[in-house]
């Protein structure tokens, strides 16, 4: 097969805009579908509706490979290989909602021969099974199925999508498996080959696994507060053992974003539901939840009752160099600001158009120390690069109390009490 093949794309969200423009670099003719007009509009127009470093550039450098529609049919048309990257999100029970795939096979077209479902979008154990018997009992034995999961992050998605450290690929038979494993050679990396319901669980277990990791890592650092020792010492010294590893070791204010939080919930659902009691993911989520609120205590400490202060949070996203505030830390930690009675004040370099609309009560601003003027207190929630060189000097000269709480344990500790700040963070003394 050449890997000039064509290639459809449905849904142009993070993972869908990602693997379109990857495969547009890698030389192949892609077509993006999705059913939201503004969105295909303004790429049609040259923009990217979200904000992920090196992504515009690509499409950009693509633009002549790439197509981008409302047209389900012409996805399907020219393509042999579609992938589905439509979005799950969690439903009030927990369980993942999976309608959009579903209306992905309402959608297929009456012989598309050759054609292989590729599913990107994170879908609970079984999903593809489902989807086998469906597509058969449709009379559509002909169209293959393959799951290959996703493991980019945002904020470094490009470079994850490029020089990922595997590809799982899971099918029913090997054919449908080859030729998507063909269109990953490329890459050069290692190409693991599994059924499909072990590819799904490979998804949900790696990122139940890394939010474990952080949340393991949080009540150690919480257990380092009440005992003197240093958390980020304790990863390190943790981290050399090749057993556990350095990664995902930082404690902070516990996990958000798009992934962990609904994942996690869903594996421990999806367990539920087959009758196992995953009582270590109860714990994560509990310990995820409670890590966010621990700054309200710390706050108190230094300035008495919440009400009528005036608290800056500084960073929005539920990470840096992402405007993505889904489960971010800081909606949390605004809601339970006001709820003491907090005037609560919000700074972020892009995530400020999100905030607009899901931070009701807070007042937002694009200039950090315009955020500070007067502020009683500062709460560094994501760690992008301007709050890493937080300026002491003029901070402390707008602030109305020179009191820091670093959620992210950014800063030097000694620096900041060198500059006369309150200064406390996460698990450090
Ligand atoms: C995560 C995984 O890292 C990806 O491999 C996966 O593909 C993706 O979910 C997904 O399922 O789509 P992402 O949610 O973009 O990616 O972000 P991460 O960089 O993993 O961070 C998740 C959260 O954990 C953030 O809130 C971050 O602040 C927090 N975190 C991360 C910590 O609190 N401590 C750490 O040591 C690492």
């Amino acid at each position: 097969m050449s890997r000039l093949e064509p290639i459809g794309v449905l849904g142009a969200g993070w993972v869908g805009l990602v693997t379109a423009a990857c495969f547009a670099e890698l030389g192949h003719e892609v077509c993006v579908r999705d059913i939201d007009e503004a969105r295909i509009a303004a790429l049609e127009a040259g923009g990217t509706g979200i904000y992920e470093p090196g992504l515009a550039e690509l499409l950009e450098r693509n633009r002549e490979r790439l197509r981008f529609t409302l047209d389900v049919r012409e996805a399907f048309a020219a393509a042999r290989s579609v992938f589905v990257c439509v979005g799950t999100p969690p439903t009030h029970s927990g369980d993942a909602d999976l309608s959009a795939v579903w209306r992905v096979l309402d959608e297929l077209e009456p012989g598309s021969d050759g054609l292989t479902l590729v599913m990107k979008s994170t879908v609970p154990v079984g999903t593809g099974e489902k989807v086998r018997i469906e597509l058969d009992s449709r009379g559509r034995a002909d169209v293959g199925y393959v799951s290959n999961p996703e493991f980019l992050a945002e904020g470094t998605a490009v470079a994850d999508f490029q020089r990922p450290d595997r590809v799982v690929i899971g099918s029913f038979g090997p054919g449908p498996g080859d030729a998507i494993a063909t269109l990953y050679e490329g890459l050069g990396v290692p190409i693991l080959r599994t059924d499909v319901a072990t590819a799904e669980m490979i998804k949900y277990a790696s990122n139940a696994f890394l939010a474990t990791k952080i949340s393991f890592i949080n009540e150690i650092a919480n257990v380092c507060e009440e005992t003197g020792a240093d958390v980020s010492v304790v990863a390190r010294g943790m981290g050399l053992d090749p057993r556990i590893g350095p990664h995902f070791l930082r404690a902070g204010l516990g996990f958000g974003g798009s992934c962990f939080p609904k994942d996690v919930a869903a594996l421990k659902q999806l367990a539920g539901n087959s009758g196992y009691h995953f009582q270590l993911l109860t714990a994560v989520i509990e310990v995820n939840e409670l890590q966010k609120r621990r700054v309200v205590a710390k706050l108190a400490k230094h300035l008495g009752s919440l009400r009528g202060k005036t608290v800056t949070l500084l960073g929005l996203a539920f990470k840096p160099n992402t405007n993505d505030m889904r489960e971010a830390s800081s909606l949390v930690l605004a809601s339970r600001l006001l709820a003491e009675g907090a005037h609560v004040r919000g700074w972020d370099p892009v995530a400020l158009g999100e905030a607009r609309e899901l931070l009701q009560g807070v007042e937002l601003h694009e200039d950090l120390l315009a955020a500070l003027e007067g502020a009683d207190a500062a709460v560094i929630v994501t760690e992008w690069d301007a709050v890493r060189a937080f300026p002491y000097h003029e901070a402390g000269r707008v602030m109305r109390s020179a009191v820091l709480i670093d959620g992210r344990n950014v800063l030097d500790p000694d620096e900041a009490r060198a500059a006369r700040f309150f200064y406390e963070s996460v698990g450090r003394p």
